[in-house]
């Protein structure tokens, strides 16, 4: 057999020999580089530790033991940002942990889309804006969604921006999560006003009564829950899209426990639909850090692209290590699925298999407004549920697109939005999202899926 080529060495920046999709054209190179260093010097936001935590955790996903609950907006905004913002949306998703553990008896990884996803991928770099040519909005990471010239320039400074409200929001969720607002004994307190008065609000009441019940039974038996960690805080993680390669070089670690690298801008990082190129930049860099990663599967891989992705980025078949998050709509699922899921089994692949219903069921609404619709979204779910109980593959997590505010972005749900109210609370700086009524309410049928 002829030699065979060395693989050149992985590092933090070996992803710039590689052709890297979506990537802005940064105007000023020096300034690009300033903020570069200002990152690179500046603390990680996690730990290594929590990473290797968390790859273990998914490693029970992978083995049919837990469930993923991956959740958050599409692209996190600078300007709609505050704590209340940030309390409602974790307040939504502990709510429909809640419902999955409680419902199904399954352990539930909280894996927010939060705390650092600021960029988007876009399928044309530019946009008509009035007979002019401008650039495309890539993210607050990059530039400002304002449909003009100047606003769309991509402003290197604002990495570091990106970076400091990932800081302000994580330490906001660990005060949350572990500082008594994750506590079982306030499972009423997330139950929004808005919420709470409706269908959805009830069944949650109804739960929420049966953990008082469960927990005074405890206590009565003589049981010291005081001094039970897990019923007073949650594990609560951090994911994004890995999408513009400055920022997470700029926040690659070396742990100095075990000397080996990790993106330490979120617990889990994932390449998107549009930067999966096998040969690319995005998993080259996910390829050698340490963390668990993540990939979305859209309707044009077939299973040879799926196993080459799982050798590319899980060569050493690290249960938890490789999630696959397939986004395949709701027509294309019962076709396309069965054979990746095959395929990956028939390899020896422990993967997570994560359903993210929402990016394979968007449209144009009449009045112009991205959208999706409730029905579509659950008919993927229960069709990703329905293939995996025929293969005999354990359907591992969601993914979804969510708020905890009263927003008007999908249709349907049990309050029935239709086209013509989509305009009356449309906020989000992407992708239509969930609102709270919806997560909630979806979170009751996954429950249900997962009963079988
Ligand atoms: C997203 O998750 O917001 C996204 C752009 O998804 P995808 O890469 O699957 O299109
Ligand atoms: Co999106």
């Amino acid at each position: 057999m002829p030699p065979q080529p060395v693989p050149p060495s992985w590092a933090p920046d070996s992803w710039r020999t590689r052709p890297a999709a979506q990537q802005p054209v940064w105007p000023d190179e020096a300034e690009l580089k300033r903020a570069h260093a200002t990152l690179a010097a500046l603390p990680p936001l996690v730990f290594a530790g929590e990473a290797r935590h968390l790859t273990r955790a998914l490693g029970e996903a992978a083995g049919g033991r837990a469930f993923v609950l991956q959740a958050g907006d599409c692209a996190e905004s600078f300007t709609d940002f505050s704590a209340d913002a940030i309390r409602d949306k974790l307040k939504v998703i502990l709510q429909m942990a809640v419902v999955l553990t409680y419902g199904a008896g399954v352990p539930v990884i909280k894996l927010g889309r939060i705390a650092g996803q600021f960029a988007k991928p876009r399928t044309s770099p530019t946009e008509e804006v009035g007979g002019q040519l401008i650039d495309s909005f890539r993210g607050h990471m990059v530039n400002d969604d304002q449909p003009d010239r100047t606003a769309r320039i991509p402003d290197p400074g604002r990495l570091v921006a990106a970076y400091q409200q990932s800081v302000s929001t994580l330490n906001l969720l660990r005060a949350f999560t572990k500082g008594g607002f994750a506590d079982l004994g306030q499972v009423h307190a997330w139950n929004q006003e808005f919420v709470a008065s409706s269908t959805e609000g009830q069944r949650f009441e109804d739960i929420a009564e049966g953990i008082d019940r469960a927990l005074r039974f405890m206590a009565a038996c003589g049981i010291n829950l005081t001094s039970e960690d897990s019923l007073h805080e949650v594990d609560f993680w951090t994911s994004h899209e890995a999408l513009i390669l400055d920022y997470e070089e700029a926040l690659t670690r070396r742990d100095s426990l075990t000397e080996e690298w990790y993106d330490c801008s979120a617990h889990m990082l994932w390449v998107g639909e549009r930067t999966r190129q096998l040969d690319g930049a995005h998993c080259e860099f996910l390829s050698g850090i340490h963390n668990p990663v993540g990939s979305k599967i859209g309707p044009s891989a077939g299973p040879d692209d799926v196993i080459e992705m799982c050798e590319r980025l899980n060569p050493d078949r690290i249960p938890g290590r490789l999630t696959l998050i397939t986004r395949l709509g709701v027509d294309a699922i019962d076709s396309k699925l069965p054979p990746l899921l095959r395929a990956v089994r028939e390899e020896g692949h422990p993967v997570v298999w994560v359903c993210d219903p929402m990016h394979g069921n968007t449209f144009t609404a009449e009045g112009g407004q991205k959208t999706r619709r409730f029905d579509d979204i659950l008919g993927e779910l229960t069709g990703f549920f329905r293939v995996h109980a025929e293969v005999g593959t354990w359907p591992g997590g969601v993914h979804v697109e969510l708020t905890g505010d009263d927003v008007t972005e999908c249709l349907g749900g049990v309050e029935d939005i239709v086209e013509g109210q989509l305009h009356q609370r449309y906020t989000t700086t992407c992708d239509p999202r969930l609102n709270a009524r919806q997560s909630l309410d979806l979170a009751f049928a996954v429950a249900e899926l997962l009963r079988g």
